[in-house]
């Protein structure tokens, strides 16, 4: 993870380093603590200017500091890994590798396709000296941030970053998020009206056919929907140029018998039936290597002994965890953690984060009682420590959220499963005053541009997760405890692809397996500006990296290429056919009670949604995160 800033001034003699804002410089540090540098070319002949600033988290191979110039003067500032389609061995450098490609390219076509090839996650700007252009772009799936802002105040400013200020310092100049379309080139020596910014835009493409969900974008006549200013306008170049998407389209084959099912009452059943099935079993295994491929890739190449590069002695063998997974002891984050066992090495302790909001003493007894009358698993535990109600018993009882009590329990299998292991179990208690106080001082601005109640309760839930202070209890004994690890594995991207929301449900309900499938398409088009750059943003933050395992450009693959129905059966109940695949998986892999927990949307299970405001909608604005709000 890095954090990574450069601003364009079409004017001579403006240098953009005394404009930047020193909250946001205070942001990108803290995204990559371990070198900050700054860099500016003016080329007053052409009337610009352009800075650059790159903030770096050391990961792997030796530190490379960014912006990284080659010997031609080209200059790159990358945030992202590569996890394949590049070759980079366990001490090479990706940053280096990929300018030493780029340094190489003779034109549009073989910068493309440099893009092209690789999988992983990026976030990138890449300023071309010789031909005087910038170019910049996110990858596919938009695993990484990055934003833009336009200015055209005295001069014409274009502004890239990984996180802003969430006040702008002008009115009506607002960060957004620059779309996950493809690649944008701006020709500097091009820009001859200079009351006009043109950008060139380079569409990512399924072959020759245009990728569904992205058409979504494109709308009819391929025109950049996106609204921006009016004085910049982003093209097509009549050459069509484009980047090959890492993913194959949907499969959209429908049952034959889908319209009778879908009015079908669900019906209990025993996940182990399914397995029996030989075509199921094999299907199931298969999922399993591709979900554990990408696990291993995203666990392996970090400073361990092992892989010590030769340019540092500073790497001490350490008994510390390298390895988190924001874990909520759903099924998602239990097939995670079974996977990353297999690959961590055996010594090595894995870190898992489970954060849970403080309730107010009078919600709880409401809940509880309305909870008594179901009988399930969370009510005879909260029975049981309602009855001794006394000082010490309420204060741990206020952070028993349905997402601790799963969770402890999903410690419990992992701990079946590997007894050798040393899982640490990190609970995460968040009271109100500090949810306020944080909010206040960095969440709000990591979340910008973002804005609505459910922006708000993840994005707190996560940052406080993957800050990864909490307590470690063992033997009856309760230690405070700081997680170290760089890396943050999340479950994102696995109720998108195998139909996990409620709201899946319902479309399946309205317009059967067409409409299940025409929305699960929606759903991977959308999760980089729903999901994927804030979540990068608030867990960035802590100088730590997220690693995103659904999200593998193979597993997707793999899930695309599957009929609908063997993702998910939503003619059986909740807990069982949403998410069918990953539940057998999670069987196969010995998990046993967690493999049928039902979803549990984190603002929930976690408890922050009912911490300040019960009465919104998770799509409306959030005053809270609104820094000049005097609802603060
Ligand atoms: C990078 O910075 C972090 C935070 O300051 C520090 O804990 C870590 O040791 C540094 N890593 C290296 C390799 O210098
Ligand atoms: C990594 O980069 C450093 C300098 O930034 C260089 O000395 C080293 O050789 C590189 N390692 C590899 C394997 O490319
Ligand atoms: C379109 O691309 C070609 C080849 O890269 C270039 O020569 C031409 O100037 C571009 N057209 C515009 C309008 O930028
Ligand atoms: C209340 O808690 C204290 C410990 O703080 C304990 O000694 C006492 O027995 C408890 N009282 C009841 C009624 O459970
Ligand atoms: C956190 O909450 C748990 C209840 O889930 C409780 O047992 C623990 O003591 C609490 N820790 C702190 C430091 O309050
Ligand atoms: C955390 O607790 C687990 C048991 O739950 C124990 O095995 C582990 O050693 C503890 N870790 C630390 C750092 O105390
Ligand atoms: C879609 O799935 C069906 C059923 O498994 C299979 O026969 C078909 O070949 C798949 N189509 C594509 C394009 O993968």
């Amino acid at each position: 993870m890095c954090g990574i800033c450069c601003m364009l001034i079409l004017a001579p003699q403006k240098d953009g380093s005394d404009v930047l804002a020193k909250d946001m410089l205070e942001s990108l540090q803290r995204r990559g603590p371990n070198h900050s540098q700054h860099l500016s070319r003016e080329v007053p002949e052409l009337g610009y200017n352009v800075f650059f600033s790159g903030h770096v988290l050391h990961m792997r191979g030796c530190l490379n500091p960014q912006p990284m110039q080659d010997a031609q003067g080209n200059l790159l500032l990358w945030n992202g890994e590569v996890f394949g389609g590049i070759k980079i061995g366990p001490e090479g450098n990706d940053t280096q590798i990929i300018l030493q490609q780029l340094s190489s390219c003779k034109n549009e076509e073989s910068i493309l396709s440099v893009f092209s090839s690789i999988q992983g996650p990026w976030a990138f700007i890449y300023y071309q000296l010789s031909s005087h252009c910038l170019w910049f772009g996110r990858d596919f799936f938009g695993r990484r941030s990055l934003l833009w802002q336009f200015k055209n105040v005295e001069n014409l400013c274009l502004t890239l970053t990984s996180v802003s200020t969430s006040v702008p310092q002008c009115a009506n100049v607002p960060w957004k998020e620059v779309p996950t379309c493809g690649l944008y080139k701006i020709d500097i020596q091009k820009q001859t009206n200079a009351k006009l910014l043109a950008i060139s835009w380079y569409p990512w493409k399924h072959g020759r056919i245009e990728y569904e969900f992205k058409t979504l974008h494109l709308g009819d006549k391929e025109q950049f929907t996106e609204k921006l200013p009016n004085f910049v306008s982003v093209f097509l170049n009549e050459s069509k140029l484009f980047l090959t998407a890492p993913i194959i389209p949907m499969n959209c084959s429908m049952p034959e018998s889908c319209t009778d099912t879908a009015n079908c009452e669900p019906s209990s059943v025993n996940i182990e039936i399914f397995l029996s099935n030989e075509h199921k079993k094999q299907l199931v295994h298969k999922f399993i290597n591709v979900l554990s491929e990408s696990v291993r890739r995203r666990v392996l190449f970090l400073p361990r002994s092992e892989n010590r590069p030769i340019c540092s002695d500073q790497f001490t063998v350490s008994d510390e965890a390298k390895v988190a997974i924001l874990f909520s002891g759903g099924v998602d984050s239990m097939v995670l953690s079974a996977l990353a066992d297999h690959h961590i090495p055996p010594d090595e302790p894995i870190d898992l984060l489970n954060v849970a909001f403080k309730q107010q003493e009078q919600k709880r007894q409401k809940t509880s009682t309305k909870q008594k009358k179901k009988s399930n698993v969370f009510s005879t535990l909260e029975e049981e420590t309602l009855e001794c109600d006394n000082g010490s018993v309420k204060k741990a009882t206020a952070f028993n959220v349905p997402d601790r009590i799963t969770g402890l329990s999903g410690l419990k299998e992992l701990q079946i499963i590997n007894p050798a292991r040393r899982w640490n179990f990190i609970e995460i208690n968040i009271t109100l005053e500090e949810l306020k106080e944080m909010r206040r001082q960095r969440i709000s601005h990591l979340v910008h541009p973002l804005d609505t109640v459910l922006d708000d309760s993840i994005g707190c839930a996560v940052w406080f997760a993957a800050r990864g202070i909490g307590t470690n209890t063992s033997n009856g004994e309760t230690q405070p405890y700081i997680s170290t690890a760089k890396v943050v594995l999340t479950g994102v991207g696995a109720d998108e692809q195998l139909a996990g929301y409620s709201r899946h449900r319902v479309c399946y309900k309205a317009s059967g397996c067409e409409g299940l499938v025409k929305e699960l398409g929606l759903e991977l088009g959308r999760i980089s500006s729903r999901n994927l750059g804030r979540d990068d943003r608030v867990i960035g933050d802590h100088g730590k990296e997220a690693r995103f395992p659904f999200l593998d450009e193979e597993v997707v693959c793999f899930l695309n290429a599957l009929p609908v129905w063997e993702k998910a059966d939503l003619t059986l109940p909740r807990g069982t056919g949403e998410k069918l695949l990953l539940r057998m998986a999670a069987k196969e892999l010995g998990l046993t009670a967690s493999a049928v927990l039902p979803k549990r949307a984190m603002q929930f299970g976690s408890r922050i949604a009912k911490m300040e405001n019960n009465k919104e909608k998770a799509s409306d604005k959030c005053n809270r995160l609104q820094q000049n709000s005097a609802l603060q």
